[in-house]
């Protein structure tokens, strides 16, 4: 992963160019990385806070063949790779949050937003946008912000290199990819689980139809968030904002 690199000083989204170089055809494993992006993309048509020079803002495109439904999958793989890229290269503990989360002290580390390119059976082009706080004062968050997000730096007391954060993911990833082809979801599954941090705990998860109440048990073999409420009644919880 990572043989083709775009490198931006500023771009609108690293996501909207790395959707345009799949439909182009670009080989599996291109990466889109930006120094500032000035229209970030969150999940749920939110936007991503990506000022310059303080965080890692890249996408990259896999070519998995596979049935559009595994795309979730590739969500958990990419946090779970992020975290203990974040263990490796910084000390630091992080845990997941279902779908993408990555928290530190309750604040979200990082955003991961995986889009598809498929038709109905097969998969053309996964996009993983990878969105991390490095080093980011506190102060640099915006006000709205601040209690909800921080940075490595932050949690640290010390300046990461954003490039070597990056190489560390690359390499995850691609183990964990590599890994994911040749066994399936199942070891992946069970390395995601030691970093949930919702997982056996009350919950609320608040999807476009409503909110459910519960515990979450667990995660399915596809990657769905199972939520047993006060009757016993289990849930498959597919896009969810969740409450903990
Ligand atoms: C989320 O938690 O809502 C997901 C945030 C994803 C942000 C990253 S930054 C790189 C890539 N480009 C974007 O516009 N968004 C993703």
């Amino acid at each position: 992963l990572g043989q083709s690199i775009h490198y931006l000083e500023s771009t609108e989204s690293t996501q909207k160019i790395a959707h345009q170089l799949a439909m182009e055809g670009c080989p599996e494993g291109t990466l889109v990385i930006a120094e500032e992006q000035v229209n970030g993309r969150g999940r749920l048509t939110r936007t991503w806070y990506s000022p310059k020079y303080t965080g890692i803002w890249m996408s990259l495109v896999l070519r998995p063949k596979l049935p559009p439904i595994m795309a979730p999958q590739f969500t958990l793989i990419a946090a779970v790779a992020v975290v203990q890229a974040i263990e490796e290269v910084c000390g630091l503990y992080p845990g997941i949050k279902w779908p993408n989360d990555i928290l530190m002290g309750g604040r979200k580390v990082t955003g991961i937003l995986t889009e598809l390119q498929a038709d109905s059976d097969r998969i053309n082009a996964i996009i993983i946008g990878i969105g991390i706080n490095v080093n980011q004062e506190k102060e640099d968050f915006p006000e709205e912000l601040r209690h909800i997000a921080t940075s490595l730096f932050v949690e640290k007391g010390e300046k990461i290199s954003r490039a070597g954060l990056v190489q560390c993911i690359l390499l995850k990833l691609e183990k964990y990819y590599q890994i994911y082809m040749d066994r399936g979801f199942a070891p992946l599954k069970i390395l995601w689980e030691s970093y949930a941090l919702s997982l056996g705990k009350n919950i609320i998860a608040h999807t476009l139809t409503g909110k459910i109440s519960g515990r979450a048990v667990g995660i399915s073999d596809e990657g769905v968030l199972k939520v047993e409420d006060g009757n016993g009644q289990i849930h498959d919880i597919y896009s969810a904002d969740i409450e903990m």
